[in-house]
């Protein structure tokens, strides 16, 4: 199995460019499914998630095709199945976006049930009320869903929650809905947006994507398009941290600041200098960091995908600080690794309270998940002892040419 093995590094110095948005990319694959044309993505990370969302169209007949490093072709029109098989849909949560987009092309879909996973039960009710209330039947049995509608009909529908993967099904199944639907405390995350750009280059009639009400006007039909996916809002924020808990000096390129005010907040009231540039963003690190105080939110809240890496940064901080995570139930399996690692960490419920310390001091740890991953490689970056990550699958998923790019800027780190 391989491993990260991280060493203390110098202070990250230099350049790092950062790829495109895995969670922008992976909705709008499955949204390809809508239109019997070509779609082009451009800058697509390739990581393996997306490779998973491609062999589920794959499975269900579409071609996928890489062009270079970054650009996928997809062509719908050979959709054949409304089924996607067990085997790929257990692999990534990500997969059941394509309940929405079969079912408004095909009138049924067949899916299986998202399981649990490291960050808490993700429930799914939400895109099932969601798609009910635009008309579909849908029954639950053996571990699948099964959902039929001979015509879909726009409506009113309420989030109970911002949920950001309900508002991209309900989105795509509205697109060829007959009438209007109006989603309410729609999430309002840049990848809802990204996806609704998407669509509207598609023909599709959607507006408000970016507030808390989407409105979409059903169309007959969808066309192929090409588009480029906005950068990788959390790729740049970790890459922020990167630079400011090694006290660096890293110029990040391919960011919109617009997409992580939160980020660049925090991390000023850390004493983190920040300096937003038109596509681009230098940190400069400070010897102390400022502890502070963080509760992740619904965009444009504090991003909860950022909660772990900002926690091994207050790990290092002068003072105590206190972070709460309100949008998982179940996202602090972190905690335990840092701690191994000489982090001083106590939970409480849905808060952590972390005491920063100067000595972290590596140790044999695990990727609990994506961003905990993550995480563990920039406490290891400021640890007296090298740090040996497992399980890095997870970290793969997420985030394009790690150790390259944390090679680039001087970091210590390898995969053996
Ligand atoms: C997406 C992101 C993920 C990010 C999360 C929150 C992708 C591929 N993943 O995940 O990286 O951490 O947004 O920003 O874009 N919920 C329900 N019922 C539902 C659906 C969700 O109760 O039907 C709850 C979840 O349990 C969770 C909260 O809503 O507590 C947020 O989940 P959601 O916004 O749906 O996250 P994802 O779309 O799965």
């Amino acid at each position: 199995m391989a491993k990260i093995i991280v060493e203390k590094s110098p202070s990250l110095k230099g350049t790092v460019r950062i790829s495109g948005s895995k969670n922008s990319t992976l909705p709008i694959i499955a949204a390809s499914l809508l239109t019997e044309g070509s779609c082009v993505l451009k800058d697509v990370p390739r990581l393996m998630d997306v490779e998973v969302i491609c062999q589920v169209l794959s499975s269900l007949g579409v071609t996928v095709d890489w062009i270079g490093e970054d650009s996928l072709e997809i062509t719908s029109n050979s959709l054949e199945k409304c089924e996607a098989p067990y085997e790929l849909m257990r692999k990534m949560r990500a997969s059941f976006l394509i309940l929405g987009p079969l079912l408004a092309r095909k009138g049924k879909a067949r899916v299986s049930l998202p399981g649990g996973c490291a960050i808490g039960s993700r429930p799914i009710d939400l895109h099932l009320k969601g798609l009910k209330a635009l008309g579909a039947d849908i029954t639950i049995g053996h571990g699948y869903i099964d959902a039929k509608a001979d015509k879909l009909t726009g409506n009113r529908i309420y989030m109970d929650f911002p949920s950001v993967g309900a508002t991209e099904n309900v989105i795509m199944a509205a697109c060829l809905a007959e009438g209007e639907t109006i989603i309410e405390n729609a999430a309002q995350e840049p990848e809802i947006v990204d996806l609704a750009n998407f669509l509207s280059s598609m023909g599709a009639k959607i507006s408000g994507a970016g507030t808390n009400t989407i409105r979409i006007n059903g169309v007959k039909g969808l066309r192929g398009c090409t588009h480029t996916i906005i950068p990788d809002r959390i790729e740049a924020g970790t890459y922020m941290v990167a630079a400011a808990i090694t006290n660096g000096d890293v110029t990040i390129k391919n960011v919109l600041s617009n997409h992580i005010k939160p980020i660049i907040a925090k991390l000023r009231e850390a004493d983190v200098n920040v300096i937003e540039g038109v596509d681009e963003i230098r940190v400069i690190g400070n010897k102390l960091i400022k502890a502070v105080d963080i509760k992740t939110l619904p965009y444009p809240g504090f991003p909860t995908d950022m909660q772990a890496q900002f926690m091994a940064l207050m790990g290092v901080a002068n003072g105590t600080s206190v972070i709460v995570e309100t949008v998982f139930e179940n996202r602090f399996m972190h905690v335990n690794e840092l701690r191994r690692m000489g982090a001083a960490i106590k939970i409480d419920g849905r808060s952590a309270i972390i005491e920063g310390t100067k000595d972290l001091t590596g140790a044999p740890v695990k990727a609990t998940d994506l961003r905990a991953g993550v995480a563990l490689i920039l406490a290891g970056l400021v640890s007296s002892e090298a740090t040996e990550i497992n399980d890095i699958y997870h970290i793969d998923r997420g985030y394009v040419n790690i150790e390259q790019k944390l090679t680039q800027l001087g970091a210590n780190i390898y995969r053996v």
